[in-house]
């Protein structure tokens, strides 16, 4: 999987910006210092001063410069030097590159393509903290991993009843159903400009454990889900009265015979070869907030069990040289996301690099 670089990359939850207001961080390999003006506009420089390549984010905020505080090159927000301490006037080679930043859903986002070609309005609708209609509780982790083995996770939710019995349990397949006779799931998948869309359906299963006492011991599930470039996941999960599928033609039923609806978003960020950033958001829709925290427990638990598989599935493809994977059915919406990126990749290009 190819990493695209017109794209906007979350770099941080807004409140990972310390008081200071100089956050450095890393995307696609390059080093990245974020900070906040006095304006209180952010801004986003290559963190490498052209001097000696000290870090940027070692420096201190002026007005809506930044200064390097070795030896005071200073830089305006665009990366030009402006400043160097003992000289009349700075040749303008003496720059280091910007990126676009904004700030959108309690998050902090970076276009990594051409600086002409960044648009707000292609931030993905991502939910954070600040959204009025969800309880959102955020959190990310770390994984030693390429970040194609974590969208390849959220592309492919078949995983869910097997690793996730344990935290989000349930499922037509789960080894924690029992011998129950299985439900018929039916999934339509959707090409979108930028991603992929899937509407799922299952008729009276199982709820799982942790909202069983909400929504009782079985419901109709209807699951949308987005994925978005560079690495955006969007999930609604909702839960209706049995039955509403069948009067609805399975369609999505009426809101009003709705028993629970929650919603999960994720951001996977790649950093290095081997290092990714996945940020999260999962909580219940405000009318439904009763467990906001609960819901905030049990999905750190089920994402730390895809971290798990993931860090030592990389180890194994490491160890594993020239053994290639297997796709079967399940890998298809994966397929289906990859010629997307290679569509948008062959528009950007020579934007578009391997990872
Ligand atoms: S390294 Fe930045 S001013 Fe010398
Ligand atoms: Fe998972």
């Amino acid at each position: 999987m190819e990493s695209l670089r017109a794209a906007w990359y979350m770099a941080a939850w807004r409140s990972d910006l310390p008081a200071t207001g100089i956050l450095p961080t890393l995307v696609l390999n390059e080093r990245i210092v974020i900070y906040r003006g006095s304006s209180g506009k952010l801004f986003a420089l290559e963190d490498r001063c052209a001097h000696k390549l000290a870090p940027l984010s070692f420096g201190q905020v002026e007005g809506d410069q930044l200064r390097c505080m070795y030896h005071g090159l200073k830089y305006n927000s665009s990366g030009q030097c402006i400043h160097i301490p003992g000289r009349e006037s700075v040749p303008p080679a003496i720059r280091v590159k910007s990126y676009p930043v904004e700030e959108a859903h309690s998050a902090i986002w970076i276009w990594m393509g051409e600086l002409a070609r960044a648009d707000a309005a292609l931030i993905p609708p991502f939910q954070g903290t600040d959204h009025p209609d969800w309880a959102m509780i955020p959190g990310r982790m770390d994984y030693e991993a390429n970040f194609s083995l974590i969208n390849e996770n959220l592309l492919d939710l078949s995983h869910v009843p097997f690793l996730h019995r344990n935290s989000f349990g349930g499922g037509r397949e789960s080894p924690t159903m029992g011998g129950r006779e299985a439900p018929v799931e039916k999934q339509e998948t959707t090409e979108l400009e930028r991603g992929v869309r899937t509407f799922r359906t299952v008729e009276n299963a199982p709820v799982p454990p942790f909202l069983r006492e909400q929504s009782g011991p079985l419901a109709d599930h209807v699951t949308t889900s987005d994925f978005l470039v560079p690495g955006v996941l969007l999930l609604t999960g909702e839960l209706f009265k049995p039955g509403s599928l069948a009067r609805s033609g399975g369609h999505r039923p009426d809101d009003d015979l709705l028993l629970h609806r929650n919603f999960s978003c994720q951001a996977v960020t790649p950093r290095t070869d081997r290092l990714t950033t996945y940020f999260y958001a999962f909580g219940p829709w405000r009318r439904h907030a009763a467990g906001a925290e609960m819901f905030a427990k049990i999905g750190a638990v089920a994402f730390e069990e895809d971290r798990a598989i993931i860090n030592a599935q990389q180890k194994v493809m490491d160890a594993s040289p020239g053994i290639k994977p297997m796709l079967l059915h399940m890998d298809s919406l994966a397929a289906k996301y990859n010629r997307v990126l290679q569509r948008l990749a062959s528009t950007a290009r020579p934007e578009s690099a391997a990872t």
